[in-house]
Parts: structure tokens; sequence; C-alpha cells
């Protein structure tokens, strides 16, 4: 089994986390072998496999069955499950309650969308032996307030960005996943931060990366620009596992390319 201080000496080492959203146990196990950090049993799911155009009509029952799914296939690999909409906003105690859930479905973490308005549930979850990954940037919760734009872009959307972090942080927070922010925000952010940072469309300056495996393999019909398919010039599927995992360890993945522009 992995747990969480294991998969934090890598980071001390140096060492870059690949992390791959993951909703079934054939891709969980596929991932162990191609050797995936962190196996996020992402509410994307609601996209990828479901059909929908946002997140929001995942359910905490949804997200028990998958991470299931992932905890059978992923052997011993750390797996992080997201609090899907409406299942954590209300109170720290609803928090507790679907993050139970999660936990006893086979999840070593939960992730939560949010800044400041969700520092009073990562203390009392933290509290409570639940280890939290924050997520900052393009909040895919909030796509009514926000649609799917970068975010982060004016100072002062950074500045709030920057304090939302370090309140994560100081909240008890034990990783943090930025999307869609520019480089050198998130490398900021990185630097300030005692707690690693997950980065999608954050540039390479983050202590790990994530994809959402349907980008990651080709699957996706208009895949957002800062991923990649690692298909192309692999054998098969585990090959492109590998590929991916071997350019976030190397700092080939992100380029340039990929980045969010400031
Ligand atoms: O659900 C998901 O796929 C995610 C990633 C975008 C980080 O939260």
């Amino acid at each position: 089994m992995m747990f969480l201080p294991q998969l934090l000496k890598k980071i001390e080492t140096g060492e870059k986390l690949a992390v791959l959203t993951c909703y079934d146990a054939s891709f969980a196990r596929l991932m162990a072998r191609a050797g995936v950090d962190i196996l996020l049993v992402g509410d994307s799911l609601g996209m990828t496999v479901q059909g929908h155009t946002t997140t929001l009509p995942v359910t905490l029952e949804q997200m028990v069955y998958h991470t299931e799914a992932v905890a059978r296939g992923a052997n011993g690999l750390f797996i992080m499950a997201d609090l899907p909409f409406g299942a954590y906003q209300h109170s720290p105690q609803q928090a507790f309650a679907a993050s139970a859930r999660l936990l006893a479905a086979g999840a070593n973490m939960v992730k939560l969308e949010g800044g400041a308005v969700m520092v009073e549930s990562v203390a009392f979850l933290a509290a409570r032996g639940i280890p939290v990954c924050g997520h900052l940037g393009l909040l895919p919760q909030s796509v009514n307030q926000t649609g799917y734009r970068a975010q982060g872009r004016e100072r002062k959307a950074a500045d709030q960005l920057i304090k939302d972090a370090a309140a994560l942080g100081a909240a008890g927070a034990q990783m943090l996943v930025l999307e869609s922010i520019p480089s050198l925000l998130a490398t900021e952010v990185t630097q300030n931060l005692r707690i690693p940072t997950i980065g999608i469309g954050a540039g390479p300056g983050c202590d790990g990366q994530v994809l959402v495996l349907y980008d990651a393999i080709g699957l996706t019909e208009k895949p957002p620009r800062f991923s990649k398919s690692f298909l192309p010039g692999a054998s098969d599927i585990s090959a492109a596992l590998v590929a991916y995992v071997a350019a976030v360890k190397s700092g080939t993945f992100p380029g340039p390319e990929h980045e969010t522009p400031t």
C-alpha cells in the first residue's frame, strides 16, 4: 500500500509526480504497471464516461462506485477521489460524511474545489485523519460562473489565488491541484507552499502533472490545448501510459505549447 508519507518522500528527492484520472479497474491495473504515482478518480467522469457537458451531475454514489472499481485494480497505488458537486459545500460535517464514504471505498485522499470558502472544511477533515487536496484556478464545478476559461491572468485574480493557496495549506491541505493558470503564477504558488502542487495547464513549475486519461490516450474529440495524447508513436495504450510517466518525470511534458498564456 502506498500512503501519503511515502508519496511525499518522492517529491523531497525532486521527483515529479505523474498523475492520471482513472475510472475503472482495468485502467488502474495498466496505470499501476506503467508507474503512475496517483490515480485520480476525477469527477471528469461525468464528461468522459457519462457524456455530460459538465461535472455537475456526478453524484457521491457514482464517485463511490468508481472509486471501488479503481481500488480493485490499483494494486495498492495511491488513490485520490473527487468530492462531487453538492456533496461537500454545505458544511464541514457534510464534507466529512462524503469523504468518509470515499475513504471507505478505497480512496487515500479526497480533492475539493475552492479557496478561502473551503478553509473551514479542510481544517475539519484534516483534524479527523482525512488527507485533503485543494483545487484552485479553473474550477469545473463553478463552470456556470466562469465558463471553461483560464484563470489568474489578471494581477488581482493572481493575488487572490496566491492567498487562497496559502490559506488551504495553513488549514491542513496536503496537496494542491492548479488548473489552467499561467506558468509563472503556478511556479510562484509552488515556491510559496510547503505542500506539493499538481498542475494541469499550469506549466512545468509544479511538483507533478495530471491529465485526464481520455486526453492522454487520444479519446477526446476536442482536447484542451494544454493536454497531449501520448498514443501517437506508442505501440498500444500501455506504452502510451509509460510514455506519459516518462515525459512527466523527465520534464519534457508539459512543453511551452501546453502552457496557459499570461
Ligand atoms: O476531475 C478531474 O479530472 C480533475 C482534473 C481536471 C484535475 O479534477
